[in-house]
């Protein structure tokens, strides 16, 4: 049989792709409740505690759009792979807890950090994602296989037991007032403890030799630390957002083309050290426009910023948010060919074009991006 072989390597989040995998929605659950995450949808027939298959109408959308955009991929000579369904209302466990349910797999990007070489499988810090992972495994035996020189990795399994979050943080973070919540922005002071390493994937953006990671609802301090071990020829950045409840980056800080980045209007980094970096190097830091859409989707979490969660093809190509004609004009004015994406509708099954991919392979070697460094940061 004819198989393409394959190569894994990616450095950055703009060099020529050549191959990427593509989430689905098929399954996706609005999870049980678990200690991180809480889900209460009563409009929407999903009160507290009710829990069950996100409904069926939206996962054909989602589905579809998915397909389209994989559709689009393939049409410009990318490779595309899909991750393998599991029966994500089945309950998990481990030694330490039982959960009702798992979530689905619709974004890549939360669970797979490819560096290089390298495929990191992150930690996560949701029990209902702990065995996402197996979702990709059949494509990551594949590469193992394919490519001797892949590095396939996976960070400490983390314990996930109650010790692992602050107990009745949702509680006492609605009773704060808004300079509270403000002060703990400031901290980074979220509901994960520092009892074990702790992150997403979707915590880091790739400029390189150098990693931006935030600390967020999912990505603790020691899961920074973790990576900067792990990466010793990188440089790890921990920076963090005036954003409440923060979890992953890519709607924060998007990086389109070498001295190009995105940045998110309403979230300025709160280290002064990370406007410093950009600047100092030369980098142009374009605030996105405020997005178009104005509600969210019923069972969204994210915010309606998905509208900056493009991925892009190469240093002049863009894939966008098809109703993000803002963004879009934007973009076009600054010299990039930009491609419309229907993909809001899959924002209820966790984000936007760049959630929903993971990089196997862009075109292109390690660089320094940022030759002047700010010490301490
Ligand atoms: N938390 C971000 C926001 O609401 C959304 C990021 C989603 N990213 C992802 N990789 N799932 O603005």
């Amino acid at each position: 049989m004819d198989s393409p072989t394959t190569k894994v390597r990616s450095w950055n989040e703009w060099d020529p792709l050549e191959h990427v995998i593509v989430g689905r929605a098929d399954g996706t659950m609005l999870q049980a409740p678990e200690p991180a995450v809480q889900p209460d949808w009563p409009e929407y027939g999903f009160p507290a505690g009710v829990f069950g298959p996100l409904p069926e109408e939206i996962q054909e959308v989602a589905s579809e759009r998915l397909e389209a955009f994989a559709d689009l991929l393939i049409g410009r000579g990318i490779r595309v792979d899909r991750p393998a369904l599991m029966e994500f209302d089945q309950p998990s466990s481990t030694p330490d807890w039982r959960q009702e349910t798992m979530f689905g797999c619709a974004s890549p990007r939360d669970v797979l950090l490819t560096v290089g070489e390298e495929i990191l499988e992150a930690t996560m810090s949701f029990r209902s994602r702990w065995y996402e992972y197996l979702c990709y495994r059949p494509l990551l035996e594949r590469y193992y296989r394919e490519d001797s020189a892949f590095r396939w990795e996976a960070a400490p399994k983390p314990r996930l037991t109650g010790g692992s979050y602050k107990p009745d943080f949702f509680r006492e973070w609605h009773s704060l007032t808004p300079d509270e919540q403000w002060r703990r922005t400031e901290e980074s002071d979220w509901i994960v403890t520092e009892k074990e390493p702790l992150f997403d994937a979707a915590d880091v953006v790739r400029f390189g030799r150098d990693l931006f990671v935030q600390r967020s609802m999912v990505t603790n301090r020691a899961g920074v630390d973790w990576l900067r071990r792990h990466f010793p020829r990188h440089r790890v950045h921990e920076v963090s957002y005036r954003e409440l409840l923060p979890w992953h980056i890519d709607a924060t800080l998007v990086p389109l083309r070498p001295g190009f980045v995105l940045v998110n209007p309403e979230r300025p980094a709160i280290q002064e050290a990370h406007d410093q970096l950009f600047r100092r190097n030369g980098w142009e830091m374009v605030k996105a426009p405020r997005p178009a859409r104005t509600e969210a989707m019923p069972f969204c979490t994210c915010s309606l910023w998905l509208s900056m969660n493009c991925v892009s093809l190469d240093p002049k190509t863009v894939c966008v948010e098809a109703s993000e004609t803002p963004l879009m004009d934007l973009l076009d004015s600054h010299g990039f060919e930009v491609l419309p994406v229907p993909m809001f509708e899959v924002s209820p099954f966790g984000g936007g074009l760049h959630c929903v991919t993971a990089d196997v392979f862009r075109h292109g070697e390690l660089e320094d991006y940022f030759a002047v460094q700010i010490p301490g940061f």
